[in-house]
């Protein structure tokens, strides 16, 4: 179990909306529209040059936001919107104990939105969200202490050794750590001999699992990981790998983004793809590749044996999106 003496939770407001700016930056990115028109109701499906109403169809049964029995995260009819643009659109999913769960879709479906959402960064147009119970807009600072949040791009003060950023994080989370401690900690994610060197010089694979070891440290019962092993190494992803199955073995609960289905399929319990802000389907991996596996959508793109990416090009279409 990840879940432990929890302290500061308010000084845990503090470090996400710190981490806010490098959201806010990413966002930014993103304004470029594909080929949507601008009277699309927001949604960001394509229209059809002729006009006719977008054909949206939903090719899996509706999924069961209450799949799982005493859920960790729980999200109900999430709709996340940015001026006429839903980036989400009526998202529903449980997460339960001791469950990875990874959330895919091609660029700009809504991951990151959906996520923002959860760690109270945007706030929603309707639904409602609770991490192990706790409702996160009335009950923010109790429900934050509950989560450990990896950014889809995550910096730390460049100037700062990996040991005063441990310390400093710990500090704002108010978790009383001695030197000794923060080594120790140090030592278990790979960086013990690099606890002196500043963030700047750190390469991609100890910066990730410097922002990991940070996200953990106030011990969560939920962690959130967005594009956790984007531009990792095979050797860091491995790693990563078995540090959140480690974390889930001992009861924890994740939620990853990943655009990588070989990921998704070797850690994941449960995926959820999501497309235009909708889920199209929700599912273990294996019983998606099973139930799609005659499916000529699939089979028109299949490279032999229908795999967890031919399902998910067969359920979202091979446009380029954003
Ligand atoms: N701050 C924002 N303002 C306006 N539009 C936004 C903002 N953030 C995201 N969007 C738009 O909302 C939609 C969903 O974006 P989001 O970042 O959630 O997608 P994503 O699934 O995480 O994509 P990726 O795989 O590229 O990270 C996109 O069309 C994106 O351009
Ligand atoms: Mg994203």
């Amino acid at each position: 179990m990840i879940a432990g003496a929890l302290g500061g939770g308010h000084l845990a407001l503090i470090v996400v909306g710190a981490l806010i700016v490098v959201r806010v930056g990413v966002g930014a990115t993103r304004r470029r529209r594909m080929g949507t028109r601008q009277d699309d109701g927001g949604g960001g499906r394509p229209v059809p040059a002729d006009g006719a109403a977008p054909k949206v169809v939903r090719r899996t049964a509706p999924p069961s936001p209450t799949q799982v029995g005493e859920p960790v995260l729980d999200v109900r009819d999430l709709t996340v919107t940015y001026g006429p643009k839903r980036a989400v659109d009526g998202v529903s999913f449980a997460i339960g104990r001791g469950e990875i769960f990874g959330l895919l879709g091609p660029n700009g479906a809504g991951k990151t939105s959906t996520l923002s959402a959860i760690e109270g960064l945007v706030r929603p147009r309707t639904g409602t969200i609770e991490i192990d119970g706790l409702d996160v807009w009335h009950r923010p600072i109790e429900a934050k202490r509950k989560l450990g949040v990896q950014l889809q791009a995550t910096s730390f003060q460049s100037e700062l050794t990996i040991r005063e950023i441990v310390r400093l994080y710990a500090g704002l989370y108010g978790i009383g750590l001695t030197d000794d401690e923060i080594l120790e900690r140090l030592r278990s994610s790979g960086l013990g001999d690099d606890a002196d060197r500043p963030f700047k010089h750190l390469s991609g694979g100890q910066q990730q699992r410097l922002s990991l070891l940070v996200a953990l440290l106030h011990e969560p019962v939920l962690l959130l990981l967005d594009e956790p092993t984007t531009s990792l190494d095979p050797q860091s992803r491995r790693q990563l790998w078995s540090r959140i199955e480690h974390i889930r073995d001992g009861g924890g609960s994740i939620l990853l983004t990943t655009h990588s289905m070989e990921e998704a399929q070797a850690v994941c319990e449960r995926v959820a793809i999501i497309d235009y802000g909708t889920i199209v389907a929700i599912d273990a991996p294996s019983r998606l590749v099973e139930e799609h596996r005659d499916d000529p959508r699939a089979l028109a793109v299949a490279r032999g044996e229908v795999t967890l990416e031919d399902v998910f090009i067969a359920l979202t279409g091979s446009d380029i999106r954003e």
